[in-house]
């Protein structure tokens, strides 16, 4: 048996896939890595089991992807090298803080839909992982745009929303935006359904950092989005990734929508590292 085939193990619906034989922290041939690439925007979400990373080679890796972008929370960055985001439950002491960190991630978004070019792939992984709960759902928004009514459908393609991370916080019950955060991340507006910029699908693009829908009275616009988050989230358009120790996770955020699942802050310990490649401007 060869115990480097590449491999791509793809859920039934698609939607998700692992991917097998390739050493992330290793030399990853351009070949090798094309298939990956590919894969990811095929599946949209994938895992690599048994990786052996720290944080210099997740960023070598995130970065064969494109330039990445630091987050615009200052405290949780890595030390020593900044694109490196780190949260976690755990204090220098390596005890449970009993609180999970940036509650925004309890609920579904994607990730910085807050700024004008917002985040295309993540990479994250979680040197220590929950032994129950805190898994990572995923739901796939361009099956569940595809799936909606076609007079409906062609209506939000109208459809303008605004994001704000200073409004993500408050609904998420998170510490305040601090004047600094909000001026590097003020309000922006993207299209309610997205084109994907490299297949041409077309995503619902919601979540969270959504504010108000751009001319609808605002009760109204948010109704909507929670009406269309809500049908967008049924259980037929999830993927769930229960950690293991050594995943590497790997998700497209210009169709998908994640959250992580609760877990018991004070007991468990979760950690996770993520790199963040930079996208471009959703359309
Ligand atoms: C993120 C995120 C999910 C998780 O890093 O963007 O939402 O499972 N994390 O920690
Ligand atoms: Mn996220």
């Amino acid at each position: 048996m060869n115990g480097t085939e590449f491999i791509i193990k793809a859920e039934d619906s698609g939607f998700g896939a692992e991917i097998g034989g390739v050493d992330l922290g290793g030399v990853v041939a351009e070949e090798t890595f094309a298939a990956i690439r590919e894969a990811m925007i095929r599946h949209k979400v994938l895992v690599f089991r048994g990786q052996h990373l720290d944080d210099a080679r997740q960023l070598a890796f995130a970065q064969r992807f494109g330039p990445l972008e630091g987050h615009i929370n200052r405290g949780t960055r890595h030390d020593a090298l900044p694109k490196i985001q780190v949260f976690g439950n755990v204090d220098q002491n390596g005890n449970t803080t009993g609180v999970h960190p940036e509650r925004g991630t309890l609920v579904w978004h994607t990730d910085k839909s807050y700024v004008a070019t917002p985040s295309m792939f993540t990479v994250l992984r979680s040197p220590s992982v929950a032994r129950e709960g805190g898994d990572t759902l995923f739901a796939d928004m361009e099956r569940a745009y595809a799936d909606l009514e076609e007079d409906r459908a062609a209506r939000l393609l109208e459809l303008h929303v605004v994001h704000d991370w200073k409004r993500s916080r408050e609904k998420s019950n998170e510490r305040a935006a601090t004047a600094d955060e909000i001026a590097a991340a003020p309000p922006v507006e993207h299209p309610l359904v997205r084109t994907h910029p490299e297949t041409g699908a077309k995503a619902l693009y919601l979540g969270n950092h959504t504010s108000h829908v751009v001319g609808m009275e605002r009760a109204e616009g948010e109704a909507l989005i929670a009406e269309l988050e809500r049908h967008g989230t049924q259980a037929k358009y999830i993927y769930r990734h229960r950690w293991r120790d050594n995943d590497v996770l790997m998700w497209d955020n210009r169709c998908t929508v994640h959250c992580v699942t609760g877990y018991d802050a004070a007991k468990e310990r979760r950690i996770v590292h993520r790199a963040v490649v930079q996208g471009d401007r959703p359309v």
